[in-house]
Protein backbone atom coordinates (compact mmCIF):
# COMPACT_ATOMS: atom_id res chain seq x y z
CA UNK A 1 0.00 0.00 0.00
CA UNK A 2 1.47 3.74 -0.74
CA UNK A 3 2.29 5.84 2.02
CA UNK A 4 1.47 9.66 2.01
CA UNK A 5 4.22 11.53 1.61
CA UNK A 6 4.45 12.43 4.99
CA UNK A 7 4.52 9.00 6.03
CA UNK A 8 7.47 8.18 3.82
CA UNK A 9 9.41 11.31 5.08
CA UNK A 10 8.62 10.00 8.35
CA UNK A 11 9.29 6.15 8.08
CA UNK A 12 12.58 7.35 6.10
CA UNK A 13 14.14 9.88 8.95
CA UNK A 14 15.28 8.58 12.71
CA UNK A 15 11.96 9.44 14.54
CA UNK A 16 10.90 12.64 15.52
CA UNK A 17 13.89 14.67 13.35
CA UNK A 18 11.85 15.94 10.42
CA UNK A 19 12.29 19.91 10.63
CA UNK A 20 9.72 20.79 7.80
CA UNK A 21 10.68 24.04 6.06
CA UNK A 22 8.23 26.02 3.51
CA UNK A 23 5.25 24.64 4.88
CA UNK A 24 2.99 27.35 3.73
CA UNK A 25 3.98 27.93 0.23
CA UNK A 26 1.36 28.09 -2.52
CA UNK A 27 1.05 28.09 -6.25
CA UNK A 28 0.65 31.59 -7.92
CA UNK A 29 -1.17 30.32 -10.73
CA UNK A 30 -4.49 32.09 -11.23
CA UNK A 31 -5.29 30.25 -14.49
CA UNK A 32 -7.75 27.47 -15.96
CA UNK A 33 -9.14 27.72 -12.27
CA UNK A 34 -5.79 27.38 -10.55
CA UNK A 35 -7.08 29.93 -8.53
CA UNK A 36 -9.17 27.73 -6.63
CA UNK A 37 -7.03 24.82 -5.81
CA UNK A 38 -4.76 26.06 -3.79
CA UNK A 39 -2.98 23.87 -1.22
CA UNK A 40 -0.87 24.71 1.80
CA UNK A 41 2.55 23.58 0.50
CA UNK A 42 1.48 22.63 -2.58
CA UNK A 43 1.94 19.23 -3.10
CA UNK A 44 5.60 19.61 -2.09
CA UNK A 45 7.17 18.72 1.60
CA UNK A 46 10.90 19.66 1.91
CA UNK A 47 13.05 19.88 4.82
CA UNK A 48 15.64 17.81 6.59
CA UNK A 49 16.28 15.42 9.47
CA UNK A 50 18.57 12.59 10.74
CA UNK A 51 19.19 9.25 9.11
CA UNK A 52 21.57 7.27 11.91
CA UNK A 53 22.39 10.71 13.64
CA UNK A 54 23.42 12.14 10.05
CA UNK A 55 22.06 15.19 8.51
CA UNK A 56 20.07 14.40 5.23
CA UNK A 57 17.78 16.73 3.23
CA UNK A 58 14.71 15.57 2.00
CA UNK A 59 11.27 16.45 -0.25
CA UNK A 60 8.80 14.20 -0.87
CA UNK A 61 6.43 14.77 -3.92
CA UNK A 62 2.33 14.32 -2.78
CA UNK A 63 0.33 12.66 -5.78
CA UNK A 64 -2.92 13.56 -4.18
CA UNK A 65 -2.64 17.25 -4.82
CA UNK A 66 -2.93 18.18 -8.63
CA UNK A 67 -0.79 14.24 -9.47
CA UNK A 68 2.36 15.61 -7.39
CA UNK A 69 2.90 18.17 -10.91
CA UNK A 70 5.67 20.37 -10.48
CA UNK A 71 4.60 23.70 -9.89
CA UNK A 72 6.89 26.98 -10.38
CA UNK A 73 6.40 27.27 -6.29
CA UNK A 74 7.32 23.24 -5.40
CA UNK A 75 10.46 24.07 -7.51
CA UNK A 76 11.88 26.96 -5.78
CA UNK A 77 10.78 24.32 -2.23
CA UNK A 78 12.97 21.73 -3.94
CA UNK A 79 16.18 23.98 -5.40
CA UNK A 80 16.04 25.42 -1.79
CA UNK A 81 16.51 22.36 0.13
CA UNK A 82 19.09 21.32 -2.88
CA UNK A 83 20.93 25.18 -2.16
CA UNK A 84 21.16 24.23 1.70
CA UNK A 85 22.16 20.46 1.22
CA UNK A 86 25.06 21.66 -1.31
CA UNK A 87 26.36 24.29 1.12
CA UNK A 88 26.07 22.10 4.11
CA UNK A 89 27.70 19.12 2.50
CA UNK A 90 24.54 16.53 3.53
CA UNK A 91 22.71 14.09 0.97
CA UNK A 92 19.56 14.67 -0.35
CA UNK A 93 17.04 12.53 -1.12
CA UNK A 94 13.95 12.92 -3.34
CA UNK A 95 10.89 10.68 -3.17
CA UNK A 96 8.74 11.23 -6.07
CA UNK A 97 5.39 10.58 -7.21
CA UNK A 98 4.83 12.50 -9.56
CA UNK A 99 3.48 13.43 -13.14
CA UNK A 100 5.88 16.21 -14.18
CA UNK A 101 5.99 20.20 -15.01
CA UNK A 102 1.76 21.53 -14.15
CA UNK A 103 0.40 21.82 -17.13
CA UNK A 104 -1.85 24.54 -15.99
CA UNK A 105 1.48 26.72 -15.49
CA UNK A 106 2.85 25.91 -18.90
CA UNK A 107 6.63 27.12 -19.22
CA UNK A 108 6.93 28.33 -15.77
CA UNK A 109 7.07 24.89 -14.42
CA UNK A 110 8.94 23.69 -17.16
CA UNK A 111 11.81 26.52 -16.07
CA UNK A 112 11.30 25.36 -12.61
CA UNK A 113 12.74 21.74 -13.62
CA UNK A 114 15.75 23.78 -15.16
CA UNK A 115 16.04 25.60 -11.46
CA UNK A 116 16.04 21.56 -10.31
CA UNK A 117 18.00 20.43 -12.65
CA UNK A 118 21.22 22.49 -12.81
CA UNK A 119 21.41 21.77 -8.78
CA UNK A 120 21.39 18.29 -9.62
CA UNK A 121 24.46 18.75 -11.80
CA UNK A 122 26.20 21.26 -9.69
CA UNK A 123 25.74 18.85 -6.60
CA UNK A 124 26.87 16.06 -8.44
CA UNK A 125 29.96 13.85 -6.83
CA UNK A 126 29.63 16.28 -4.20
CA UNK A 127 26.72 15.21 -2.15
CA UNK A 128 25.08 11.99 -2.48
CA UNK A 129 21.90 12.07 -4.21
CA UNK A 130 19.36 9.59 -4.01
CA UNK A 131 15.92 9.47 -5.64
CA UNK A 132 13.10 7.07 -4.47
CA UNK A 133 10.35 6.65 -7.47
CA UNK A 134 7.64 5.66 -5.39
CA UNK A 135 4.20 5.91 -7.85
CA UNK A 136 3.85 7.58 -12.00
CA UNK A 137 6.83 10.06 -12.35
CA UNK A 138 6.93 11.37 -16.14
CA UNK A 139 8.39 13.99 -17.97
CA UNK A 140 10.77 16.10 -16.28
CA UNK A 141 10.27 13.83 -12.97
CA UNK A 142 12.20 11.48 -14.83
CA UNK A 143 15.18 13.63 -15.57
CA UNK A 144 15.70 15.11 -12.09
CA UNK A 145 15.80 11.43 -10.36
CA UNK A 146 18.24 10.71 -13.72
CA UNK A 147 20.77 13.08 -13.18
CA UNK A 148 21.51 11.67 -9.54
CA UNK A 149 23.13 8.83 -8.17
CA UNK A 150 21.05 6.17 -7.17
CA UNK A 151 17.15 5.36 -8.09
CA UNK A 152 15.01 2.83 -6.35
CA UNK A 153 11.99 1.91 -7.68
CA UNK A 154 8.76 -0.14 -6.54
CA UNK A 155 7.43 -3.23 -7.93
CA UNK A 156 4.20 -2.86 -9.64
CA UNK A 157 3.55 0.64 -7.87
CA UNK A 158 6.04 3.03 -9.78
CA UNK A 159 6.97 4.32 -13.28
CA UNK A 160 9.04 6.11 -15.21
CA UNK A 161 8.59 7.27 -18.72
CA UNK A 162 9.55 10.55 -20.82
CA UNK A 163 5.97 10.51 -22.31
CA UNK A 164 3.26 8.01 -21.23
CA UNK A 165 1.05 4.75 -22.85
CA UNK A 166 -1.57 7.50 -24.70
CA UNK A 167 1.45 9.49 -26.26
CA UNK A 168 3.66 6.25 -27.09
CA UNK A 169 -0.05 4.99 -29.24
CA UNK A 170 -0.47 8.48 -30.80
CA UNK A 171 3.14 8.86 -32.06
CA UNK A 172 4.41 5.56 -32.84
CA UNK A 173 1.28 3.55 -32.99
CA UNK A 174 2.47 1.20 -30.51
CA UNK A 175 0.52 -0.49 -27.39
CA UNK A 176 1.88 -1.03 -24.44
CA UNK A 177 0.94 -0.69 -20.58
CA UNK A 178 2.57 1.98 -18.01
CA UNK A 179 4.34 -1.06 -16.25
CA UNK A 180 6.04 -3.03 -19.67
CA UNK A 181 6.72 0.77 -20.73
CA UNK A 182 8.82 2.02 -17.62
CA UNK A 183 7.47 -0.11 -14.82
CA UNK A 184 10.15 -1.45 -11.90
CA UNK A 185 11.21 -4.41 -13.64
CA UNK A 186 11.45 -2.61 -17.22
CA UNK A 187 14.23 -0.12 -15.38
CA UNK A 188 15.58 -2.80 -13.19
CA UNK A 189 16.77 -5.24 -16.04
CA UNK A 190 16.28 -3.68 -19.00
CA UNK A 191 17.04 0.05 -19.44
CA UNK A 192 19.63 -0.02 -16.32
CA UNK A 193 18.02 3.18 -15.26
CA UNK A 194 16.79 1.92 -11.97
CA UNK A 195 19.37 0.39 -9.23
CA UNK A 196 17.56 -1.13 -7.01
CA UNK A 197 13.90 -2.75 -6.67
CA UNK A 198 11.82 -3.20 -3.87
CA UNK A 199 8.16 -4.59 -2.72
CA UNK A 200 7.13 -1.91 -0.88
CA UNK A 201 7.10 1.57 0.51
CA UNK A 202 8.91 0.90 3.22
CA UNK A 203 11.14 -1.77 2.01
CA UNK A 204 12.42 1.38 -0.38
CA UNK A 205 13.05 3.73 2.19
CA UNK A 206 14.89 0.98 4.44
CA UNK A 207 17.01 0.37 1.95
CA UNK A 208 17.79 4.01 1.33
CA UNK A 209 18.75 4.07 4.88
CA UNK A 210 21.01 1.42 4.09
CA UNK A 211 22.81 3.22 1.20
CA UNK A 212 23.44 6.06 3.45
CA UNK A 213 25.40 3.92 6.12
CA UNK A 214 27.55 2.83 3.30
CA UNK A 215 28.45 6.60 2.16
CA UNK A 216 30.26 9.69 2.86
CA UNK A 217 27.66 12.83 3.70
CA UNK A 218 29.96 14.75 0.61
CA UNK A 219 33.40 14.23 -1.07
CA UNK A 220 35.39 16.01 1.69
CA UNK A 221 34.59 13.04 3.95
CA UNK A 222 34.97 8.92 4.63
CA UNK A 223 32.14 6.87 4.52
CA UNK A 224 30.90 5.94 8.16
CA UNK A 225 33.29 3.96 9.95
CA UNK A 226 31.41 0.86 11.46
CA UNK A 227 32.53 -0.80 14.98
CA UNK A 228 35.05 -3.97 13.64
CA UNK A 229 33.20 -7.16 14.99
CA UNK A 230 34.40 -9.69 12.78
CA UNK A 231 37.86 -10.66 12.94
CA UNK A 232 40.37 -9.11 10.13
CA UNK A 233 42.45 -12.06 9.21
CA UNK A 234 39.47 -14.50 9.53
CA UNK A 235 40.59 -17.14 7.18
CA UNK A 236 37.90 -18.16 4.82
CA UNK A 237 38.44 -21.73 3.88
CA UNK A 238 35.25 -22.04 1.77
CA UNK A 239 36.88 -19.99 -0.72
CA UNK A 240 39.76 -22.69 -1.23
CA UNK A 241 36.72 -24.40 -3.62
CA UNK A 242 34.74 -21.56 -5.64
CA UNK A 243 37.07 -21.29 -8.59
CA UNK A 244 36.44 -24.50 -10.62
CA UNK A 245 40.09 -25.48 -11.83
CA UNK A 246 38.38 -26.36 -15.27
CA UNK A 247 38.13 -22.60 -16.86
CA UNK A 248 34.77 -23.27 -19.08
CA UNK A 249 32.79 -24.00 -15.93
CA UNK A 250 30.87 -21.51 -13.72
CA UNK A 251 30.44 -20.17 -10.82
CA UNK A 252 28.92 -17.29 -8.74
CA UNK A 253 31.38 -14.54 -7.88
CA UNK A 254 29.31 -13.55 -5.32
CA UNK A 255 31.21 -16.62 -3.83
CA UNK A 256 33.79 -15.21 -3.19
CA UNK A 257 32.96 -11.50 -2.30
CA UNK A 258 30.34 -12.53 0.35
CA UNK A 259 32.76 -14.56 2.41
CA UNK A 260 35.19 -11.64 2.49
CA UNK A 261 33.28 -8.75 3.57
CA UNK A 262 32.69 -8.22 7.60
CA UNK A 263 29.75 -10.28 8.45
CA UNK A 264 29.88 -11.82 5.07
CA UNK A 265 27.41 -9.45 4.17
CA UNK A 266 27.49 -7.60 0.76
CA UNK A 267 25.11 -5.08 -0.98
CA UNK A 268 24.36 -5.39 -3.98
CA UNK A 269 23.30 -2.72 -6.23
CA UNK A 270 21.23 -3.37 -9.92
CA UNK A 271 21.28 -7.43 -9.83
CA UNK A 272 18.99 -7.26 -12.26
CA UNK A 273 20.70 -5.29 -14.70
CA UNK A 274 23.50 -6.47 -17.01
CA UNK A 275 24.11 -9.82 -14.81
CA UNK A 276 27.61 -10.50 -16.57
CA UNK A 277 29.08 -7.56 -13.82
CA UNK A 278 28.50 -7.23 -10.03
CA UNK A 279 28.35 -3.91 -8.40
CA UNK A 280 27.87 -2.90 -5.15
CA UNK A 281 29.00 -2.44 -1.29
CA UNK A 282 30.79 -4.51 1.33
CA UNK A 283 32.62 -3.84 4.36
CA UNK A 284 36.09 -4.58 5.67
CA UNK A 285 37.28 -3.82 8.92
CA UNK A 286 34.26 -1.82 9.77
CA UNK A 287 35.01 0.46 6.22
CA UNK A 288 33.42 0.64 3.95
CA UNK A 289 34.60 -0.58 -0.27
CA UNK A 290 33.13 -1.02 -3.81
CA UNK A 291 33.51 -4.06 -5.14
CA UNK A 292 32.99 -4.85 -9.15
CA UNK A 293 33.43 -7.89 -10.24
CA UNK A 294 33.12 -10.12 -13.53
CA UNK A 295 30.10 -12.41 -12.95
CA UNK A 296 31.20 -16.26 -14.50
CA UNK A 297 27.63 -17.35 -14.33
CA UNK A 298 26.26 -14.57 -17.18
CA UNK A 299 27.75 -14.74 -20.43
CA UNK A 300 30.95 -15.89 -18.55
CA UNK A 301 31.48 -13.06 -17.24
CA UNK A 302 32.06 -11.51 -20.76
CA UNK A 303 32.23 -7.19 -20.96
CA UNK A 304 29.05 -5.99 -22.97
CA UNK A 305 27.88 -2.69 -23.70
CA UNK A 306 25.64 -2.61 -20.45
CA UNK A 307 28.31 -4.38 -18.34
CA UNK A 308 30.57 -1.06 -19.44
CA UNK A 309 28.18 1.35 -18.50
CA UNK A 310 27.20 -0.06 -15.34
CA UNK A 311 30.42 -0.56 -14.05
CA UNK A 312 31.97 2.74 -15.12
CA UNK A 313 29.23 4.74 -13.39
CA UNK A 314 29.64 2.82 -10.39
CA UNK A 315 33.26 3.31 -10.57
CA UNK A 316 32.80 6.91 -10.71
CA UNK A 317 30.84 7.25 -7.90
CA UNK A 318 33.19 5.32 -5.62
CA UNK A 319 36.32 7.74 -6.85
CA UNK A 320 33.80 10.86 -6.15
CA UNK A 321 33.41 9.76 -2.74
CA UNK A 322 36.36 8.46 -1.66
CA UNK A 323 35.80 4.76 -1.68
CA UNK A 324 38.32 2.43 -2.33
CA UNK A 325 37.69 -0.19 -5.50
CA UNK A 326 38.03 -3.95 -5.30
CA UNK A 327 38.20 -5.59 -9.20
CA UNK A 328 37.33 -8.77 -8.70
CA UNK A 329 38.42 -9.96 -12.26
CA UNK A 330 37.53 -13.66 -14.23
CA UNK A 331 37.04 -12.33 -17.91
CA UNK A 332 36.99 -13.84 -21.03
CA UNK A 333 37.47 -10.42 -22.89
CA UNK A 334 34.79 -8.43 -24.83
CA UNK A 335 31.51 -9.85 -26.37
CA UNK A 336 32.36 -10.40 -29.74
CA UNK A 337 29.23 -9.70 -32.10
CA UNK A 338 27.66 -7.49 -34.90
CA UNK A 339 24.81 -6.10 -32.47
CA UNK A 340 28.05 -5.28 -29.73
CA UNK A 341 29.64 -3.67 -32.48
CA UNK A 342 27.25 -2.12 -33.81
CA UNK A 343 25.80 -0.32 -30.52
CA UNK A 344 29.61 0.58 -29.59
CA UNK A 345 30.78 -1.47 -27.59
CA UNK A 346 34.11 0.29 -28.67
CA UNK A 347 32.53 3.97 -26.95
CA UNK A 348 31.05 2.30 -23.88
CA UNK A 349 33.84 -0.52 -23.14
CA UNK A 350 35.97 2.97 -22.68
CA UNK A 351 34.14 3.83 -20.57
CA UNK A 352 35.23 1.36 -17.81
CA UNK A 353 38.90 2.08 -18.98
CA UNK A 354 38.34 6.07 -18.48
CA UNK A 355 36.56 5.18 -14.99
CA UNK A 356 38.74 2.90 -13.54
CA UNK A 357 42.34 4.92 -15.11
CA UNK A 358 40.98 8.13 -13.80
CA UNK A 359 40.13 6.88 -10.07
CA UNK A 360 42.20 8.14 -7.75
CA UNK A 361 41.14 6.11 -4.45
CA UNK A 362 42.77 2.66 -3.50
CA UNK A 363 42.48 0.40 -6.08
CA UNK A 364 42.94 -3.17 -5.46
CA UNK A 365 42.48 -6.32 -8.26
CA UNK A 366 42.00 -9.76 -7.25
CA UNK A 367 42.16 -12.00 -10.52
CA UNK A 368 40.46 -15.18 -9.58
CA UNK A 369 40.99 -17.11 -12.96
CA UNK A 370 40.38 -15.87 -16.47
CA UNK A 371 41.97 -12.33 -17.43
CA UNK A 372 42.04 -12.01 -20.92
CA UNK A 373 42.95 -9.92 -23.83
CA UNK A 374 41.62 -6.35 -23.76
CA UNK A 375 39.19 -6.74 -20.78
CA UNK A 376 42.46 -7.82 -18.29
CA UNK A 377 43.91 -4.70 -19.30
CA UNK A 378 40.76 -2.46 -18.67
CA UNK A 379 39.63 -4.33 -15.26
CA UNK A 380 42.04 -2.06 -12.95
CA UNK A 381 45.07 -3.84 -14.38
CA UNK A 382 48.54 -2.72 -12.75
CA UNK A 383 49.41 -0.16 -15.62
CA UNK A 384 45.99 1.05 -15.55
CA UNK A 385 46.61 2.20 -12.11
CA UNK A 386 45.83 -0.71 -9.63
CA UNK A 387 47.68 -0.54 -6.77
CA UNK A 388 48.05 -3.77 -5.81
CA UNK A 389 47.13 -6.99 -7.95
CA UNK A 390 46.20 -10.07 -6.30
CA UNK A 391 46.45 -13.40 -8.40
CA UNK A 392 44.69 -16.45 -7.21
CA UNK A 393 47.03 -19.96 -8.25
CA UNK A 394 44.08 -20.40 -10.63
CA UNK A 395 44.77 -17.48 -12.66
CA UNK A 396 45.49 -16.99 -16.11
CA UNK A 397 46.49 -13.85 -17.40
CA UNK A 398 47.18 -13.37 -21.67
CA UNK A 399 45.91 -12.50 -24.42
CA UNK A 400 44.10 -15.11 -24.53
CA UNK A 401 44.11 -18.47 -22.29
CA UNK A 402 47.22 -20.20 -22.18
CA UNK A 403 46.22 -23.62 -23.35
CA UNK A 404 44.21 -21.26 -27.11
CA UNK A 405 47.68 -19.80 -26.92
CA UNK A 406 49.85 -22.42 -26.97
CA UNK A 407 47.56 -24.17 -29.04
CA UNK A 408 48.19 -21.71 -31.84
CA UNK A 409 52.29 -21.04 -30.58
CA UNK A 410 53.14 -24.82 -30.47
CA UNK A 411 50.67 -27.07 -32.56
CA UNK A 412 53.03 -29.06 -33.74
CA UNK A 413 54.49 -30.24 -30.14
CA UNK A 414 53.50 -33.32 -28.70
CA UNK A 415 50.87 -33.54 -26.14
CA UNK A 416 53.23 -33.52 -23.06
CA UNK A 417 55.45 -30.59 -24.63
CA UNK A 418 52.20 -28.49 -24.87
CA UNK A 419 50.78 -29.25 -21.23
CA UNK A 420 54.44 -28.09 -20.29
CA UNK A 421 54.36 -24.75 -22.01
CA UNK A 422 50.72 -24.40 -20.97
CA UNK A 423 52.39 -24.17 -17.73
CA UNK A 424 54.91 -22.27 -18.95
CA UNK A 425 52.72 -19.54 -20.45
CA UNK A 426 50.81 -19.54 -16.90
CA UNK A 427 54.10 -18.94 -14.98
CA UNK A 428 55.66 -16.38 -17.17
CA UNK A 429 53.55 -13.57 -16.57
CA UNK A 430 53.67 -13.90 -12.44
CA UNK A 431 57.08 -13.40 -12.96
CA UNK A 432 56.63 -9.79 -14.60
CA UNK A 433 55.29 -8.22 -11.72
CA UNK A 434 51.87 -7.47 -13.16
CA UNK A 435 50.77 -9.27 -10.39
CA UNK A 436 51.96 -8.38 -6.94
CA UNK A 437 51.62 -11.71 -5.49
CA UNK A 438 49.45 -14.85 -5.39
CA UNK A 439 47.93 -15.81 -2.55
CA UNK A 440 45.83 -18.69 -1.43
CA UNK A 441 42.08 -18.08 -1.67
CA UNK A 442 41.78 -18.97 2.07
CA UNK A 443 43.92 -15.86 2.86
CA UNK A 444 41.91 -13.28 0.58
CA UNK A 445 40.31 -11.50 3.55
CA UNK A 446 43.80 -10.62 5.34
CA UNK A 447 45.39 -9.33 2.05
CA UNK A 448 42.55 -7.06 0.84
CA UNK A 449 42.39 -5.14 4.27
CA UNK A 450 46.25 -5.44 4.64
CA UNK A 451 46.18 -3.79 1.28
CA UNK A 452 43.34 -1.42 1.79
CA UNK A 453 44.86 -0.25 5.09
CA UNK A 454 48.11 -0.23 3.59
CA UNK A 455 46.68 2.43 1.09
CA UNK A 456 44.63 4.39 3.27
CA UNK A 457 46.02 7.68 3.03
CA UNK A 458 47.09 7.20 -0.26
CA UNK A 459 47.12 10.97 -2.14
CA UNK A 460 46.83 10.82 -5.94
CA UNK A 461 45.46 13.37 -8.36
CA UNK A 462 45.17 13.94 -12.25
CA UNK A 463 46.35 16.75 -14.11
CA UNK A 464 44.81 19.73 -13.22
CA UNK A 465 41.69 19.97 -16.12
CA UNK A 466 38.42 21.84 -16.06
CA UNK A 467 37.17 18.31 -16.78
CA UNK A 468 37.94 15.51 -18.87
CA UNK A 469 35.93 14.53 -22.21
CA UNK A 470 34.55 11.07 -20.88
CA UNK A 471 33.51 8.75 -23.88
CA UNK A 472 29.30 8.85 -23.15
C1 LIG B 1 -1.32 18.89 -13.80
C2 LIG B 1 -1.70 16.67 -13.46
C3 LIG B 1 -0.48 16.34 -14.12
C4 LIG B 1 0.30 17.40 -14.63
C5 LIG B 1 -1.42 14.52 -13.47
N1 LIG B 1 -2.23 15.51 -13.09
N2 LIG B 1 -0.35 15.00 -14.11
N3 LIG B 1 -2.10 17.95 -13.31
N4 LIG B 1 -0.15 18.65 -14.45
N5 LIG B 1 1.46 17.17 -15.23
C6 LIG B 1 -3.50 15.39 -12.37
C7 LIG B 1 -4.55 14.70 -13.20
O1 LIG B 1 -5.21 15.63 -14.03
C8 LIG B 1 -5.49 14.17 -12.13
O2 LIG B 1 -6.26 15.21 -11.66
C9 LIG B 1 -4.51 13.79 -11.01
O3 LIG B 1 -3.31 14.54 -11.27
C10 LIG B 1 -4.18 12.33 -10.99
O4 LIG B 1 -3.78 11.93 -12.30
P1 LIG B 1 -4.36 10.64 -13.03
O5 LIG B 1 -4.09 10.78 -14.47
O6 LIG B 1 -5.78 10.44 -12.61
O7 LIG B 1 -3.47 9.49 -12.39
P2 LIG B 1 -2.89 8.16 -13.07
O8 LIG B 1 -3.96 7.48 -13.85
O9 LIG B 1 -2.24 7.41 -11.96
O10 LIG B 1 -1.79 8.63 -14.11
C11 LIG B 1 -0.65 9.28 -13.69
C12 LIG B 1 0.15 9.87 -14.89
C13 LIG B 1 -0.83 10.73 -15.74
C14 LIG B 1 0.69 8.70 -15.71
C15 LIG B 1 1.30 10.65 -14.30
O11 LIG B 1 -1.55 11.62 -14.86
C16 LIG B 1 -0.11 11.52 -16.77
O12 LIG B 1 0.21 11.00 -17.82
N6 LIG B 1 0.07 12.83 -16.51
C17 LIG B 1 0.63 13.74 -17.46
C18 LIG B 1 2.07 13.46 -17.63
C19 LIG B 1 2.74 14.51 -18.46
O13 LIG B 1 2.60 14.52 -19.67
N7 LIG B 1 3.34 15.52 -17.78
C20 LIG B 1 3.90 16.67 -18.37
C21 LIG B 1 5.26 16.34 -18.66
S1 LIG B 1 6.12 17.61 -19.44
P3 LIG B 1 -7.77 15.01 -11.15
O14 LIG B 1 -8.22 16.39 -10.84
O15 LIG B 1 -8.49 14.37 -12.29
O16 LIG B 1 -7.66 14.11 -9.96
C22 LIG B 1 7.45 17.74 -18.53
C23 LIG B 1 8.53 18.43 -19.25
C24 LIG B 1 9.83 18.37 -18.56
O17 LIG B 1 7.52 17.32 -17.44
C25 LIG B 1 10.91 18.25 -19.55
C26 LIG B 1 12.24 18.18 -18.92
C27 LIG B 1 13.33 17.75 -19.85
Amino acid sequence: MKLTARERIETLLDRGTFVEMDKHVVHRCNDFGMENKRVEGDGVISGYGKIDGRIVFVYAFDFAVLGGSLSAANAQKIAKVQDLALKNGAPIIGLNDSGGARIQEGVESLTGFAHIFRRNVMASGVIPQISAILGPCAGGSCYSPALTDFILMVKEQSQMFVTGPNVVKAVTNEDVDKETLGGAMTHNSVSGVSHFICNSDEETLMTIRELIGFIPSNNMEDAPVHPVTDEVNRICHELDNVVPSDPNIPYDIRNIIEPVCDQQYFFEIQPEFAKNIVIGFGRMAGRTVGFVANQPNFLAGALDIDASDKAARFIRFCDCFNIPLIAVEDVPGFLPGVQQEHNGIIRHGAKIVYAFAEATVPKITLITRKAYGGAYIVMNSKCIGADVNFAYPTAEIAVMGAEGACNILYRKATPEERAQKIEEYREKFAKLGYIDEIISPCDTRLRLIQALEMSRNKNQSNPPKKHGNMPL
